[in-house]
């Protein structure tokens, strides 16, 4: 955390005290120099004519004004509605604000926040453009300093949000804090290295947290794993001296439901390909393997902090690809617990084989829907860079809405296809199917392995983050750690089936 941040709704007139900064949007529109003209007038000051003229060029975005007075420091940004606008940009500009002002020492924020009115294309709800604002600050208040000596203990920084309805705010404020909660949860949990977030300490961490939040969370040690015939989740987490773990968290509330979803996570801790061996480039960024169990697990947590009322359960496969006398092999036959076998023809494709064994698992439930989140393949990053996961699903209704959540939390998702001709470049002489495929289409084939481990009466959607659960320098809230990528998407959808 970089700052301490608390945040107030407000509907009186805006009074500022010391060390304030005042925060205002701007539409760009022929009026503008008018109101900049009145919030001089306001503010009893005038900006220097080179700043105000800056502003109001072409290629003006912001005014920034540090004053001897209070406020200290004014921001007022100019709003345009040009082919660069998204539902992203106050999430992202606020993030960037707060890493921002860092240096400023700055003790409070006054924001007033954008209308609504003019933004209805953009946003369905005025509580949504609200909660885009809160996430802002949140995420760009983000820091992973676990094993920093020198982190600086953060200051605190209060933050009063105007508006009309203060009622409907202090709702927001709430539901999007525990949303952020959850997402921290997450990060903190993505961005450990794998030295401290095993297996076990994964599985024990999602227990003392989510438990207090009301979910039921059980752990399956390698004993009970090897008693359930999860051969596969064994073969895989064998050569690791942190041994597996199977993670699933149930969520029920106390109200009448009308769906129940299943979802699951491919939770590696870390990747090193095993004895088909990732060169070091590709193996850096490997303690990320676990994303998918990561977003899992969030997705629960914010579901149970807002008491959604729809019933989810969360399923973690959790194994460390490693290598020793005890490694599976390149050649090995595996099977599942319902003893479908799998010809091992790389090791480094273990995501698939264990969400094998967790995907039987979640069909026997049967849930009204699946979906499966993974860091699996290479493939879907090349496709898609880091902007978007691919999603593949047969039902074109759990695409639609999923996508909608997605433009909608900016965390989006891009579909390919699951066509069943594809089955063949997974077929094995040896056994009932092979864990890789040829070289092309490797996010397909890899989703083709999964649906064969799938119930076919019930709806399932795999989502491939591999790309925008690392970090990447495309937002203000993405760039330095890993994003927690999926919680937002999710819980959003949870919210719409319920
Ligand atoms: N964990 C990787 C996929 C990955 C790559 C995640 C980059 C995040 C960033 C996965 O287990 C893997 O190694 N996949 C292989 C599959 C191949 C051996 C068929 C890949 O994508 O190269
Ligand atoms: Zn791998
Ligand atoms: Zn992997």
């Amino acid at each position: 955390m970089l700052f301490n941040l608390k945040l107030f709704a407000k509907t009186e007139k805006i009074s500022f005290t010391n060390d304030s900064a005042y925060v205002k949007f701007l539409l760009d529109s022929d009026t503008i120099s008018k109101e900049i003209s009145k919030i001089e007038k306001d503010l009893k000051l005038t900006f220097p004519k080179r700043l105000v003229n800056n502003f109001l060029s072409e290629k003006g975005s912001e005014l920034k004004y540090h004053h001897n007075q209070s406020p200290d420091l004014i921001m007022i940004n100019k709003v345009k509605f040009d082919k660069y606008f998204t539902a992203d940009y106050f999430r992202n500009y606020f993030a960037g604000l707060i890493k921002s002002i860092k240096e400023e020492n700055i003790k409070s924020l006054q924001i007033e926040l954008p209308e609504f009115n003019s933004l209805k294309k953009y946003f369905s709800d005025e509580s949504y453009l609200h909660q885009s604002v809160i996430e802002g600050c949140y995420l760009g208040n983000y820091a992973f300093n676990k094993f920093k000596s020198d982190a600086e203990k953060p200051k605190q920084l209060k933050i009063n949000l105007h508006t009309k309805n203060s009622a409907k705010l202090k709702k927001t404020i709430q539901e999007t804090e525990n949303l952020i909660k959850a997402i921290t949860f997450t990060k903190d949990l993505v961005n450990d290295p794998a030295i401290s977030l095993t297996p076990k300490s994964m599985a024990a961490q999602t227990k003392s947290n989510l438990t207090k939040a009301g979910v039921k969370v059980t752990i399956f040690d390698e004993k009970q794993i090897k008693k359930m015939n999860m051969t596969a989740v064994l073969a895989v987490g064998g050569a690791s001296d942190n041994p597996p773990r199977f993670i699933v968290m149930n969520y029920k509330p106390k109200v009448k439901t009308k769906k129940k979803i299943v979802l699951v996570g491919k939770g590696v801790t870390f990747d090193s390909g095993g004895l088909s061996i990732k060169p070091s480039d590709g193996m850096i960024e490997m303690k990320a393997d676990m994303a998918g169990a990561g977003a899992v697990i969030g997705i629960l947590y914010a579901a149970a902090l807002n008491k959604l009322p729809i019933e989810v359960v969360g399923v973690v496969p959790a194994v460390e690809n490693m290598i020793s006398g005890n490694a599976y092999r390149p050649g090995d036959i595996v099977r599942t617990s319902s003893g479908k076998s799998i010809d091992i023809g790389n090791t480094d494709a273990e995501g698939r084989v264990i969400l094998a064994d967790a995907l039987e698992y979640a069909s026997k439930m049967k849930p009204d829907e699946i979906i499966d989140f993974a860091t699996l393949t290479g493939a879907c990053v090349v496709a898609l860079g880091q902007n978007a996961a691919g999603i593949l699903t047969h039902d074109d209704n759990l695409f639609t809405q999923v996508s909608n959540a997605g433009y909608k939390t900016w965390e989006r998702v891009w579909r390919l296809p699951l066509w069943h001709e594809y089955h063949e470049l997974i077929k094995s002489d040896l056994a009932d199917v092979k864990n890789v495929g040829p070289r092309w289409a490797g996010a397909i084939t890899a989703a083709k392995f999964l649906e064969y481990f799938v119930d076919e009466n019930i709806p399932w959607a795999h989502i491939d983050l591999a790309g925008p659960a690392i970090h990447h320098k495309l937002n203000n809230y993405t760039d330095t750690y890993e994003t927690g990528f999926g919680v937002r998407l999710i819980y959003e959808y949870l919210k719409q089936q319920a």
